[in-house]
């Protein structure tokens, strides 16, 4: 290890099972030097085995659901009395498609899903960073990172209203990642990962089907949760200080692609 993150304070959303990207990125961290609270939402915390990572990583768990603001605000003002200090990196890590998950087509959305969706997924991310923002919780030089995925930009038809929620929240990294680095030198940016075989990944309809075409399309195959983990590791370090705005594609070279050898062939 290189202790890439000696010295920086962080917040990490979304670990729920040691399958989560989060919790990959969790261990990471730890190992780079890296101190951090855990979240999640509350019912995720009962369900899920987020305890175990933080005895692993000697982090405290504080629950909140990311669409509260409430608990958002107590969410940062408890992380910087635990961690003794402003904070220099955040992972938001967090998705969910209610319509996905009750199985409702693109085409037949409830909009009432749609919106908490959107919510959970997207609008998250705009209320980390305010609450941050407005309470100056963030030390200069420090790194926001979210999760997102190709779909944003190109059609995968059983992403559902994933595919706009991910849309908006790479905006919002560009909206508000303006602010934040004129005003406090903080840089925001997401990471458009690879299909990985998570809860939420797996929610997706036809995720084997993707997550197999993806790997024969990509040079290099596809990214796993540790590499993610790593990718996530630098950028919260000083070595991609002048890194911002930007969707940060990490995907073996798959978004590139028009058709690989190996995809041909099947249809040969
Ligand atoms: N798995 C993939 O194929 C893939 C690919 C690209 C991007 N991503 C993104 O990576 C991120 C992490 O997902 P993952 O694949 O590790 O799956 P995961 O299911 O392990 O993580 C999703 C997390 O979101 C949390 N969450 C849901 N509602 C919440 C709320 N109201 N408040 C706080 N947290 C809430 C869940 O508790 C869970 O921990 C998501 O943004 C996802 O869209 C995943």
């Amino acid at each position: 290890m290189y202790n890439l993150l000696k010295g920086k304070r962080g917040i990490i959303f979304g670990a729920l099972d040691e399958n989560s990207i989060a919790w990959k990125t969790a261990e990471r961290v730890h190992e780079e030097g890296g101190v951090f609270v855990l979240s999640n939402a509350p019912a995720s915390i009962r369900m899920g085995s987020i305890d175990a990572l933080g005895k692993k990583t000697g982090a405290q768990i504080i629950a909140a659901d990311a669409t509260s603001v409430a608990d958002l605000e107590n969410l940062v003002d408890q992380a910087m009395d635990i961690l003794g200090g402003k904070i220099d990196f955040v992972l938001h890590s967090i998705g969910m498609s209610i319509n996905v998950r009750k199985g409702n087509h693109y085409t037949n959305q409830n909009y009432e899903y749609t919106e908490k969706g959107w919510n959970i997924s997207a609008v998250s991310f705009h209320k980390v960073m305010q609450v941050l923002y407005k309470k100056d919780a963030m030390n200069e030089w420090g790194s926001i990172v979210a999760l997102s995925y190709m779909a944003a930009q190109r059609v995968f038809p059983d992403y559902n209203d994933m595919a706009d929620n991910k849309a908006y929240l790479e905006s919002i990294a560009r909206s508000f990642g303006y602010f934040f680095g004129r005003d406090k030198k903080v840089r925001v940016n997401t990471i458009s990962q690879s299909p990985t075989a998570t809860k939420a990944g797996q929610g997706v309809k036809g995720f084997d089907g993707f997550i197999a075409f993806a790997d024969k399309m990509a040079p290099l195959g596809n990214a796993s949760a540790v590499d993610c983990a790593n990718y996530t590791v630098s950028m919260f370090s000083d070595l991609t200080k002048m890194v911002t705005l930007q969707n940060l594609l990490h995907d073996g070279g798959f978004s590139n692609m028009g058709v690989s050898q190996e995809v041909m062939e099947m249809f040969e």
